[in-house]
């Protein structure tokens, strides 16, 4: 097919002057989510506040020349902003500062996802995919789902893969290999200090991760995961950005296009039962992708060790479910 003929892609980005948002929209225009050749439209939402700082970031993106940005428009409300939306990016939430944990961010963070996702219920296309990245992620995804009803709750996701490539990251350099040589690591539960990054099920060059790197790395490896967030605010300043822009990329075009045949990503989704997590509970599960549909891995081995862990998320995520009955239990 002529690539001129392809209908254009509608892209929505919440918190689209913020700092993470300042990453991916120009990752986007570059054609490093669907291609040099796939037309989209953006569409940007923002907080009131923020709409003249938008408009700035607006005009650098049309700065950019870009050949495959087709449309461009700046919201402040999200039943515009979705409207007939392909892909939603669930970016615009408060970080949190130096000393905070991510769930500290529940209380001002969770109604912008029973909002947004209300939002997405009425305006957006039947097919659409949301990406929620905005903290503490699991939850926020879980009120979104349950905020739109008429969608299918495989049609959102909670991004952890920045910690599952800071768990590829943290692997390669400790073995002195590529991280292309390293397969097969596990983010289980949260996107908080419970996480349990497993490398049980990990190989290096096909060889099992810790016969590569000792078994004494596992505890440090799975602490440097946990926290690594916290480290990048305490020594940059701010949070994440340039890697969780990076990270919600990755997660989006593995969710496309389907992770390679046998190997497999991290991504928080809702709760089938597998493993024991409570059904309903959005979980980071490994998760193989196959032509915009994901589904996860099902019977791996764990110790006891690791399903403790496991466990031990999943009490978080159910403490911060209750914290948030008043916007998911609807009638
Ligand atoms: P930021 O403060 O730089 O930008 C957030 C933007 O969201 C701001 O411009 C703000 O005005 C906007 N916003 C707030 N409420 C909104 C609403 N209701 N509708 C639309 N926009 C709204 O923050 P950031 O560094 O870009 O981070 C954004 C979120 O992503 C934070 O919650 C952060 O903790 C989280 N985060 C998650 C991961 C992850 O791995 N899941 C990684 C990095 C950051
Ligand atoms: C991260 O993991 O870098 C983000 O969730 C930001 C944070 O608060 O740690």
């Amino acid at each position: 097919m002529d690539d001129k003929a392809k209908l254009p892609v509608t892209i929505a980005i919440s918190g689209a002057a913020g700092q993470i948002s300042y990453s991916l929209l120009f990752r986007l225009i570059a054609g490093d989510l669907l291609g040099p050749h796939q037309p989209i439209v953006l569409r940007l939402l923002e907080v009131p506040q923020a709409i003249g700082q938008l408009e700035g970031v607006a005009m650098e993106l049309e700065d950019f020349a870009s050949p495959i940005l087709v449309g461009l428009s700046c919201h402040s409300d999200p039943l515009e902003a979705f409207k007939a939306v392909d892909l939603a990016f669930l970016v615009g939430a408060r970080p949190r500062g130096p000393g905070m944990e991510r769930g500290d961010l529940l209380e001002v963070n969770a109604e912008i996802f029973a909002e947004q996702g209300r939002a997405l219920n009425a305006v957006a296309k039947r097919s659409v995919k949301v990406l929620v990245v905005g903290n503490p992620v699991n939850t926020n995804t879980l009120i979104a789902i349950r905020n739109a009803p008429d969608l299918d709750a495989s049609q959102f996701s909670g991004m952890t893969r920045l910690d599952h490539n800071r768990a590829v990251s943290l692997l390669a350099r400790a073995s002195q290999r590529p991280c292309t040589s390293v397969e097969g690591v596990i983010i289980w539960g949260n996107h908080s200090t419970s996480q349990y990054p497993d490398v049980h099920h990990a190989t290096i060059n096909g060889r099992p991760a810790l016969e590569c790197v000792g078994k004494d790395f596992e505890a440090s490896f799975i602490e440097t995961v946990r926290r690594r967030g916290a480290e990048v605010i305490r020594v940059r300043g701010k949070s994440s950005a340039a890697s969780g822009a990076h990270a919600a990329l990755c997660q989006m075009r593995d969710w496309l296009r389907g992770t390679p045949k046998g190997s497999w990503t991290s991504m928080a989704v809702v709760s089938d039962g597998s493993y024991g997590i409570t059904q309903g509970l959005v979980f980071s599960f490994p998760v193989e992708t196959h032509d915009g549909h994901w589904r996860i891995v099902e019977g791996l081995a764990l110790d006891a060790a690791s399903a403790a862990l496991i466990k031990a998320s999943e009490s978080e995520l159910l403490q911060e479910r209750d914290l948030v009955r008043h916007l998911i239990d609807l009638p």
